[in-house]
């Protein structure tokens, strides 16, 4: 059963409730708390692990903690946080009258506007910051435009990944070992090219540069910006001194950036020009803010996700044939094409495997807000919290998402975990856009502007790849068994029969 959900700006409860409790933990000695709980976060412990921890040692899911990058050389970067990690108080992120979310998109340390043209686009906007609206409402616009062309242009894009994949993977290289390809090459550039063409209108084929390069510029891109946050693996303590130390600098990236920018300029010229007249935003930002949905929203949250996706898969025997009989018995009649309809009317399994995966992995673990004003956070079975105006409170999804008090088996991968009304009634706990899956993106929030789109596009992911496998398996990230879909008997004889015909 599920237990009652509390509003964490429920402030009527207050009468009823204990009275807000001071939040346990606290932020060490200056220097030396911000350093030990870096070298916590990037060297001796994993995210997950750094989290639970301090959850398990204050025996409390909101509680005081630095978060890195701090020290030495991030100048005015303040690592004081408020961490939440369970379901109920984390929705205080996502209400716009409690977090302002001005600057803060991947926590207190802000790459800055070098990595963006000298534009600060929509996603380090506050919502009440009235460029926000424009921005995002114009960001929904186009997504809105590509609807049409969207799965048309995701086919397309994944048949020729998976022909390249199938090359690779038919190639003799002449030794014993069994034959693997790996996919994650050609699925960025796949997804790169798709986005470039459905989201702005601009075909990468026309630029041979940004064709077979884009993607790579993209990763650095992101690379520089959001390296300083993320543990990466590299020998220690190599990788403190030279990734987590200061600020990497953006003019590594502005010749590469400015490819991009001028292919846009001149292959999306029709977007831009809807950007100016429609919604009023000039050329250098509209570029700008199509740029970094484009390449941070979009192409980094699909390189993120759809790999995991496609392993988790790949490892799972019982759960593909599932998917592949249903995905089998959607496609009958629809000539094999998905469109959205058939991904979220006929494909539930499909479509409850995906958020699941989104559950358990979610491609953004961390969000984060700014408290407008001192406010009560509440949690679950009537814990309060007392927030101060200015604080920073900061969300671990991967923690939130596997909620005891919200979720059944909350470690275990459960793919039907979403179907059903029972699996409809938890989608409201499903947070990976910034927001409940039940709640709607706008101009006034700072949900995932693409929040349906996302998952449908996964889901046709699963759906192409049982379009033309039989069955597949993945180790890593690359495909070690590819079986080529045979014709069913009853397929075959009815083209047998209208052969005959014939
Ligand atoms: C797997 C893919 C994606 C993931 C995981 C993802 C996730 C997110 C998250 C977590 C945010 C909120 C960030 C914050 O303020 O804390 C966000 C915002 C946003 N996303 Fe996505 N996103 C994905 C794909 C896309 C795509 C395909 C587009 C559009 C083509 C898109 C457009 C946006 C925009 C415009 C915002 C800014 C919203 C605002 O400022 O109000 N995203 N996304």
């Amino acid at each position: 059963m599920l237990p009652s959900f509390v509003s964490p700006t429920a402030s009527a409860a207050a009468s009823v409730t204990p009275p807000p409790r001071p939040i346990p933990g606290s932020y060490g000695p200056p220097v030396l708390g911000p350093l030990r709980d870096r070298l916590d976060y990037f060297w001796f412990q994993s995210q997950d692990e750094f989290f639970r921890k301090r959850a398990a040692a204050h025996r409390s899911t909101v509680f005081r903690t630095n978060i890195p990058p701090t020290f030495p050389f991030f100048v005015g970067v303040d690592p004081r946080v408020v961490a939440i990690v369970d379901a109920a108080a984390f929705t205080a992120l996502f209400d716009p009258d409690l977090v302002d979310k001005r600057d803060i998109l991947i926590g207190p340390y802000n790459p800055g506007a070098g990595f963006t043209g000298g534009t600060r686009v929509g996603v380090y906007l506050d919502t009440q910051e009235e460029e926000h609206a424009r921005v995002k409402t114009f960001a929904m616009d186009l997504l809105h435009r590509s609807a049409r062309t969207w799965s048309a242009d995701f086919r397309a894009s994944v048949g020729a990944m998976l022909d390249a994949v199938d090359a690779e993977f038919g190639k003799d290289d002449g030794s014993d070992k069994k034959p693997s390809a790996s996919y994650l090459v050609p699925l960025q550039q796949c997804i790169f090219r798709f986005l470039c063409k459905a989201f702005v209108g601009a075909d990468p084929s026309a630029d041979w540069l940004v064709d077979n390069f884009g993607f790579t510029i993209l990763d650095i891109w992101l690379a520089l910006q959001i390296l300083p946050t993320q543990k990466i693996g590299l020998v220690q303590p190599l990788e403190e001194l030279l990734i987590h130390s200061f600020p990497l600098p953006s003019f590594l990236i502005w010749p590469g950036y400015y490819v991009l920018y001028r292919f846009i300029e001149k292959h999306g010229a029709e977007a831009v020009a809807y950007a100016e007249a429609q919604h009023g935003i000039g050329k250098k930002d509209a570029i700008n803010n199509m740029l970094f949905v484009l390449g941070f929203n979009a192409f980094g949250g699909f390189s993120v996700f759809l790999p995991f996706l496609v392993a988790k898969v790949g490892g799972a025997p019982a759960l593909r044939e599932r998917l592949r009989d249903e995905v089998r018995r959607a496609m009958v009649g629809k000539d094999g094409e998905f469109g959205f309809a058939t991904v979220r009317e006929d494909m539930p399994l499909v479509r409850s495997t995906v958020y699941e995966m989104l559950r358990m992995q979610p491609p953004v673990p961390l969000q984060f807000g700014r408290a407008r004003r001192d406010f009560v956070l509440r949690s679950h079975g009537g814990a309060a919290y007392q927030v101060s105006a200015g604080e920073v409170l900061c969300g671990y999804q991967p923690l939130a998402m596997r909620d005891p008090e919200v979720f059944e088996r909350p470690e275990e991968f459960v793919p039907e975990r979403f179907l059903g009304d029972e699996g409809a009634r938890l989608l409201q706990h499903l947070f990976w856009s910034n927001g409940p899956e039940t709640a709607q993106p706008g101009p006034g929030n700072k949900q995932c502007a693409a929040k349906e789109v996302v998952v449908d596009t996964a889901c046709m992911l699963l759906a192409e790849l049982f379009r033309r496998y039989d069955d597949f398996e993945v180790e890593g990230t690359s495909f070690t068994k590819l079986v080529k879909r045979q014709a069913s008997p009853s397929v075959a004889q009815a083209a047998a029969a209208a052969g005959a015909q014939q």
